[in-house]
């Protein structure tokens, strides 16, 4: 079913409509979108393009989907990494340790998923509110004992939880302010719950590794934003919020936390903030250049991967896809891969398993089968967690098996050539 698209001409952050036309990737699938296997496939496709602010330098994408057909049954389920789970820990770290969380505080959580962020504070004595769009893990939190309401965060549901539980003590948003559209509103429903002394925390990936590291692929119609700090700090601060501190997280890719309290509860920004908007203006982000470059960066690597994969399929080899991200149903779209170059996904995530892959239909499978009759090469879709997948993977190396890595420049990496360097994947600071 075709969902509604809205075409977008003023700027979500600052209203402007000036835009800087960065690169089209044209018609595309739901990255998302896994299909049931069929005989004949005929999903809708939305216009892809990627667009610049030249008033606030927001990068985003020129056309909205409809949210509801985005998310509100979601496969996404977070998380079984190492990676992730270290990370929400920090966080929680973060929150008791730097801004004084203290058992019995509220803590809200937007885009809380299945619950286990939210399952940390409450291991820490916090009460925990979630809230997501998506049903099918909202119930899944709630039967785990994390109180969680299925609905898209704003000044309603906001108010419901304050005077229910009274102002939240912390908020966090990880990796979903993305993918919201009328930010504003989002903003007001976080100042109509916060405390005064309350403290927001926002977790987004991070423009700068995006284009420094081609991730082109993480480019979809899920992510309507790709937020500079500067951005940020604009943004944040139209709601009376001022930012106080900000780090790097070397997940998706390369994310950053940006933490912020209302203004007039008299927090200090740390040093970081500056330093952090000196390196974005050192970098030229409010310029035209570093977007018109990754623009040319991007289509070279999508030609070399695609080139790549096919001279092996031509060679003899048996070529797979390691992980289904959504990242990796977008980047095999747009090198024009599909069922006929890559044999299967292997991808943990159980949901998945039995589906195909939207636009380019390649059936996705559980490790334990592909185990069982693993490929020459993988693709390594889920490049976010190379080094945790080519540590866990050594025995496929061992045995001749190879992967590609995909950017920031595409790569083989084998027994032999460990690829010693994985250029920039943990991009923390
Ligand atoms: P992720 O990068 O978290 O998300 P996105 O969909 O936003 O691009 O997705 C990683 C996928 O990779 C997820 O479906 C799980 C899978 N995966 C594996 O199959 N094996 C692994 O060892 C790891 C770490 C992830
Ligand atoms: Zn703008």
């Amino acid at each position: 079913m075709q969902a509604t698209v809205r075409r977008v001409e003023e700027c979500r952050v600052c209203g402007a409509n000036d835009w800087l036309e960065v690169i089209s990737f044209g018609d595309q699938e739901l990255a998302n979108g896994f299909l049931p296997q069929a005989e004949e496939y005929a999903e809708p496709t939305y216009p892809l393009d990627v667009i610049v602010c030249r008033n606030c330098w927001l990068m985003t994408i020129r056309h909205t989907v409809d949210p509801d057909a985005l998310f509100s049954h979601y496969v996404y389920v977070s998380s079984e990494s190492d990676l992730i789970l270290d990370q929400m820990r920090h966080i929680v770290d973060v929150a008791v340790d730097r801004f004084g969380l203290a058992p019995g505080d509220l803590v809200v959580e937007l885009g809380s998923n299945v619950g286990i962020h939210l399952g940390m504070f409450q291991a820490a004595g916090m009460r925990v509110t979630g809230v997501d769009p998506a049903r099918n893990l909202v119930e899944i939190a709630n039967q785990s004992g994390v109180e969680s309401i299925p609905d898209f965060f704003g000044p309603e549901v906001a108010g419901r939880i304050r005077s229910g539980k009274g102002p939240a003590r912390f908020m966090l948003g990880r990796q979903c302010f993305a993918h919201i559209d009328d930010v504003h509103n989002v903003l007001d429903g976080v100042t109509t719950v916060l405390a005064p002394d309350g403290v927001l925390a926002i977790e987004v990936p991070y423009l700068l590794p995006l284009l420094d590291e081609n991730q082109f692929d993480t480019i979809f119609h899920e992510h309507l934003s790709y937020f500079s700090f500067g951005t940020l700090v604009r943004l944040f601060a139209a709601h009376g919020l001022r930012v106080v501190d900000v780090e790097r997280a070397p997940v998706h890719g390369g994310s950053i936390v940006v933490y912020s309290s209302p203004a007039d509860a008299g927090r200090e920004p740390s040093p970081a903030v500056a330093e952090l908007l000196a390196v974005e203006e050192r970098r030229g982000l409010n310029t035209e250049r570093p977007y018109r470059e990754f623009a040319e960066r991007t289509t070279r690597v999508i030609d070399s991967v695609r080139t790549l994969v096919r001279e092996l399929v031509a060679g003899g080899q048996r070529v797979a896809g390691y992980g289904a991200p959504s990242k990796g149903c977008a980047l095999l779209q747009f090198c024009g891969l599909d069922a006929r170059d890559l044999e299967f996904l292997s991808d943990t995530t159980a949901l998945k398993h039995g589906k195909v892959t939207p636009g380019t239909h390649i059936p996705v499978i559980s490790p334990l089968q592909a185990r069982a009759n693993p490929p020459d090469c993988y693709l390594l879709l889920a490049w976010n967690y190379a080094e945790e997948i080519l540590r866990k993977e050594k025995a496929f190396l061992e045995n001749g098996g190879s992967f590609i890595v995909p950017i920031p420049e595409p790569r083989v990496v084998t027994a032999e050539s460990p690829g010693g360097q994985l250029p920039g994947l943990n991009a923390a600071a």
